[in-house]
């Protein structure tokens, strides 16, 4: 079910474990202009979403924004044949049966002022006992000042199920708008990451969305900035 969240921006949400944990995953759905609809890091579309978009607009293109947010990308082209698949580098050595439509930085790709993107160059995961690149593409909206990131951010709180809750605690991202502790040593080159962070700190957003986690409406920058702080030191 899409939940409206500004004038063009919706997000839909469905459970999902990571480590045996239940950290939910969440699609951001973008309205741009011409009734074209973007949907980064699609999740299972069931057919009352289905229909939800279909009133709202046309779905143009699919947006695989990292290397592990690809679990649903298939299904999602099925379901719109017409769309383009847009991928981040490195997707298409990974998973090699899926087609891919155009590369961020291979291929012109622009979304003219209407939604703008940059690589995350630098953040790792450590996903035990190897740390992989995420080469996560994190995006701007300008027209509702949003953030939109996937797994390098997260932000539990109570919500969550109790051990979801005691895992992130322990992982340093309960209740503070934080990647975990798991990236935080995967870290291995720290002035990229900074400079990375830097450019996302340019743009003029008020909110941040992420895949796991609470949508974070208030004062979005300043704990950004404290999260990141955090993640670097
Ligand atoms: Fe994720």
């Amino acid at each position: 079910m899409l939940k409206q969240i500004d004038s063009h921006l919706w997000v839909a949400e469905q459970p999902l474990k990571y480590l045996g944990l239940p950290v939910g995953t969440r699609m951001t759905v973008i309205l741009l202009s011409r009734e074209r609809l973007l949907l980064i890091s699609p999740i299972n579309i069931d057919k009352e979403t289905k229909a939800q978009l279909d009133l709202i607009g046309k779905v143009k293109f699919i947006i695989a924004p990292n290397l592990f947010h690809h679990l649903y990308l298939a299904e999602c082209q099925q379901r719109y044949p017409q769309a383009e698949l847009i991928a981040t580098p490195g997707l298409e050595k990974k998973k090699p049966n899926l087609t891919i439509d155009k590369i961020f930085f291979r291929d012109e790709i622009s979304f003219d002022s209407e939604l703008e993107y940059l690589l995350f160059d630098g953040f790792q995961v450590l996903i035990p006992p190897k740390i992989v690149p995420a080469n996560e593409i994190v995006f701007f909206h300008p027209e509702s000042k949003t953030l939109i990131l996937t797994d390098t951010i997260f932000n539990f709180d109570r919500n969550f199920p109790l051990i979801t809750q005691l895992a992130t605690r322990v992982l340093g991202c309960y209740q503070y708008l934080r990647p975990s502790l798991l990236e935080k040593i995967a870290i291995q080159d720290k002035e990229k990451l900074k400079q990375s962070i830097q450019k996302i700190m340019a743009w003029d957003f008020q909110r941040v969305i992420m895949a796991h986690g609470n949508i974070v409406e208030n004062n979005a920058k300043e704990q950004l900035k404290a999260g990141y702080q955090w993640f670097t030191d």
